[in-house]
């Protein structure tokens, strides 16, 4: 490994800088986000781990603006602009009537993009995640991998500043897995927008992050804040470098001492 460290951004940066203070959520009276407070730079990937029900998806919704806040604030800089943000889902929830490149094309066909440069843009979208040759393939004939893929290209086709991933290649087997950390890693550092990623993978989160926050089970509260010292260019030979076993063991540390 030539490169030891690691400035947590990446170089190209149009990403999204957000702040969360003293946010507070609750459900039905109960709180699950007591009293949450998070700065993150333009740029930076960032991972969420923590034990479940803790509130990560909460603080995700909470971060696209899907859910508001009961108190605190959470802003982003710049602010808010329509489509800034992308939010993949665990479930790709693609259209099943629709080929790959209507699917992956339908952000911009909801902002009013004419069709050819919205193909294009979709076309160009789905050459980076590597599916060129499925795109006039329906959802039905696809793998799980494949579909993963898809909704990855959709949310990157408008170029978002802010990209919020909730434990979208959790279902996959390792080696598809794998292969798609190693993809986002690398669009990470093409693009510049923030990334901010939750796993329940410990070794996902060491192996994609620059920074991982460890949740504790109960009110969202940070209980350990690191960064990770790791090459900035990432592929499979990491997986077993000891600078990677390093990483999560510290954050394999942080979680034990919460289930
Ligand atoms: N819309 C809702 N209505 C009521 N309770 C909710 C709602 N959304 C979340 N909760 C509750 O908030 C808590 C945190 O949920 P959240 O989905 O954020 O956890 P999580 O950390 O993402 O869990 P997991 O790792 O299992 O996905 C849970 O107790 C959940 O039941
Ligand atoms: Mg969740």
């Amino acid at each position: 490994m030539t490169e030891a460290t690691t400035p947590t951004t990446s170089p190209i940066t149009t990403g999204v800088a957000l702040r969360l203070h003293q946010v507070r959520r609750a459900f039905d009276s109960l709180p699950v986000i007591t009293s949450f407070s998070l700065n993150v730079d333009a740029g930076e990937f960032l991972a969420i781990l923590g034990p479940s029900g803790c509130g990560k998806s909460t603080l995700l919704r909470l971060i696209a603006g899907l859910i508001q806040p009961d108190s605190g604030t959470v802003s982003l800089s710049p602010a808010d602009t329509k489509f800034q943000t992308a939010y993949v889902f665990q479930d790709p929830h693609l259209l099943p009537w629709r080929t790959v490149l209507e699917n992956a094309a339908l952000p911009l066909e909801l902002m009013g993009v004419d069709r050819a440069p919205r193909l294009a843009k979709a076309h160009a979208a789905l050459a980076d995640v590597g599916l060129t040759e499925a795109e006039s393939r329906y959802p039905a004939q696809l793998s799980g991998g494949m579909r993963m893929r898809v909704s990855l290209a959709r949310a990157l086709v408008t170029e978002p500043r802010l990209l919020l991933l909730d434990e979208p290649f959790a279902a996959l087997d390792e080696i598809t897995r794998f292969r798609l950390d190693v993809s986002l890693r690398s669009l990470w550092l093409e693009r510049g927008m923030t990334v901010i990623f939750v796993t329940h993978s410990i070794t996902e989160a060491a192996f994609l992050a620059d920074r991982a926050i460890v949740l504790t089970g109960k009110g969202g509260i940070v209980k350990l804040d690191r960064r990770l010292n790791l090459p900035r260019v990432r592929n499979n030979d990491l997986r077993v470098n000891p600078q990677l076993a390093l990483e999560t063991q510290a954050l394999l540390t942080a979680m034990e001492e919460e289930s």
